[in-house]
């Protein structure tokens, strides 16, 4: 499949959750690249702070996900700022919260499925008619690992992120032949709030920037999946091929438990405070 080149060089770009993390690092390497980005995030002050740090290529803005008329009100105001529209929008809020599926708060894992899923099919029904009508565009999505891998302790973060990829797969597939592209990131264990306090040993572990840099270059590759790092795709997209009890002894000598048996509860309870205020 072909799409019509995206220059980065004045091109219009909204990340979500963009005031911390993830988020954050990409808009700084889209900006780099000569892009403007709008950052949107629950956390409105950090996000407005955030683009203040940034300069003058960067736009704070109020953003909740899970509802479907702030994101248009974000979307809207993005491509007020300039006058022009979107070229590319990055689906990056998420929230991971941890512990024995038996354990979890109804309250939560509706959190987590409205934050990772529904934030997620929101930007595209808002962002991608426009799109379309224009022939051109692009969508990222960061999903993660654990769409493809399941871990004890993330069941319904599983759930989310196997949801997200199947839906960046499917819309990828009507997207075809109209110039615009979706395609999914999907990290491996990352150095941000998200995942602090667990001590994910076993799973390569990545910084913000590294994932950003994977954003960036999905704009030219338009590739369907990026994993990062990218052995990591190969074994999630493997590991169903691997007989039961070898995958079995595997997880057992790898703590595949860890986001319920390697946490330190200390580090990880400002984590689960920031999400349970949401
Ligand atoms: N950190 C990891 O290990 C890791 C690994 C794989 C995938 N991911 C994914 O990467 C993405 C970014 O994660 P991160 O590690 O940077 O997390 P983070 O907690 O550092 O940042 C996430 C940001 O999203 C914002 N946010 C949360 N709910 C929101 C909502 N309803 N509306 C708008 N903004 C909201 C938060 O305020 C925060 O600023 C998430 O989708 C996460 O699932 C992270």
């Amino acid at each position: 499949m072909t799409y019509p080149r995206i220059d980065l060089e004045g091109a219009t770009i909204a990340i979500t959750g963009a005031a911390r993390g993830i988020g954050l690092a990409t808009a700084k390497a889209f900006i780099e690249a000569g892009a403007y980005v709008a950052l949107g995030d629950l956390d409105e002050a950090l996000a407005v702070q955030a683009a203040a740090d940034l300069g003058d290529h960067a736009m704070g803005h109020a953003l909740d996900v899970t509802d479907k008329s702030s994101y248009a009100a974000f979307l809207d105001a993005t491509a007020q700022w300039r006058g022009l529209p979107l070229d590319v929008l990055v689906n990056n809020a998420g929230v991971m919260p941890n512990g024995a599926f038996l354990e979890q708060s109804d309250r939560i894992d509706q959190l987590t499925m409205d934050v990772n899923v529904y934030g997620v099919i929101h930007g595209m029904r808002l962002a991608l008619p426009g799109m379309v009508e224009r022939g051109y565009g692009h969508v990222v999505n960061v999903a993660s690992l654990a769409g493809k891998f399941p871990l004890q302790g993330l069941a319904v973060y599983n759930a989310s992120k196997f949801a997200v990829v199947g839906l960046t797969a499917a819309t990828r597939l009507e997207m075809e032949g109209t110039g615009v592209s979706v395609s999914t990131v999907l990290p491996s264990a990352v150095r941000t709030e998200l995942s602090s306090g667990i001590d994910l040993g076993f799973l390569p572990t990545v910084d913000p920037e590294d994932i950003a840099a994977a954003v960036v270059r999905t704009v030219k590759t338009r590739a369907g999946e990026t994993s990062v790092p990218g052995y990591v795709g190969v074994l999630a997209n493997a590991h169903g091929l691997i007989p039961g009890p070898v995958m079995r002894a595997f997880r057992k000598v790898a703590h595949d438990d860890a986001a319920i048996s390697r946490v330190d509860d200390d580090v990880r309870r400002v984590y689960l405070d920031r999400i349970e205020k949401q």
